[in-house]
């Protein structure tokens, strides 16, 4: 059966396959059209594994807004959040303190009126359309700064989202570019697909993504190293997200995602 489609609004080629929409397919989500899922099988092919990694993205994800919480952060500006699924960034942060509040941000019209949707009725949270490579425009948005006080220490989430940003667009550079309205004691929470596990399964799914409107770039631990330059990388460092405090995941050998949380000094 097809999804619904006429709540999505304008601006969505519905041929044209898209990460965020093969993302929910993954972990078994309704919003995604038959162009992404005939994507998304093509990758779970070349990448059987493909939801045990997303699974164990997702998993550090929890993990770490709960530590950030434990760390005293209480408000969170979440890049590329992709369409709502099961445990959303505001749920975990407010199930642990309820005065969390959380910007969320994604340029995907799905994800933006998916979230609105759910949002509606949460004053502590926001849902922003803007492009993240644009710190300028994301942070000088009125739906951010109504929840967000940079004043006080954020954490910034791009997890699972700079793999979409090529070289060319400078992806230090973007990430200075919030870094320098973050008030010290902030952290970046970031995860990143690489291809150092497995560079050749990892090369087959970037040339399947090359067919969807969102190609992945996976980096190199020493790339992403050079790329967190500026943050101050917090224990247990850059490593595979399945070990990022606690292997919560057994079925995956490794994520095939880098994962950190840095600070603001
Ligand atoms: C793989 S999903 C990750 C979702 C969530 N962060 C997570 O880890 O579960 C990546 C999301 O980033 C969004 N995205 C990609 N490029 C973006 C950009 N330039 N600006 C804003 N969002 C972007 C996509 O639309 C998608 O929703």
């Amino acid at each position: 059966m097809e999804t619904d489609v006429s709540w999505t609004g304008t601006g969505i080629d519905l041929d044209r396959p898209n990460a965020a929409r093969m993302y929910d397919y993954y972990l078994g989500g309704a919003f995604n059209f038959a162009a992404d899922r005939h994507l998304a099988e093509q990758a779970l092919q070349v990448m059987p594994w493909m939801r045990e990694a997303v699974a164990a993205n997702r998993s550090f994800l929890g993990r770490a807004v709960r530590h950030c919480v434990e760390q005293g952060i209480r408000q969170f500006l979440d890049l590329g959040s992709g369409i709502p699924t099961v445990g959303n960034v505001h749920e975990i942060a407010q199930a642990a303190e309820p005065s969390c509040r959380v910007a969320y941000v994604d340029n995907e019209p799905v994800a933006v009126a998916h979230s609105s949707h759910l949002l509606a009725d949460d004053p502590q949270t926001t849902i922003t359309q803007a492009d993240l490579r644009d710190p300028e425009q994301v942070l000088a948005a009125p739906t951010v700064r109504e929840v967000i006080d940079f004043a006080e220490p954020v954490a910034l989430l791009a997890v699972a989202v700079l793999h979409f940003v090529p070289e060319e667009r400078r992806p230090e550079e973007i990430l200075a570019g919030y870094r320098q309205t973050m008030a010290p004691g902030s952290r970046l929470v970031i995860s990143h697909v690489t291809a150092d596990h497995d560079p050749e399964q990892a090369r087959a799914a970037s040339r399947v993504y090359q067919r969807a409107d969102t190609p992945v770039l996976p980096r190199s631990r020493e790339r992403l190293t050079a790329m967190l330059t500026g943050f101050t990388l917090l224990a247990p460092g850059l490593v595979d997200a399945t070990e990022w405090h606690g292997v919560l995941n057994a079925d995956a050998e490794h994520a095939g995602f880098y994962a950190a949380v840095a600070s603001v000094d």
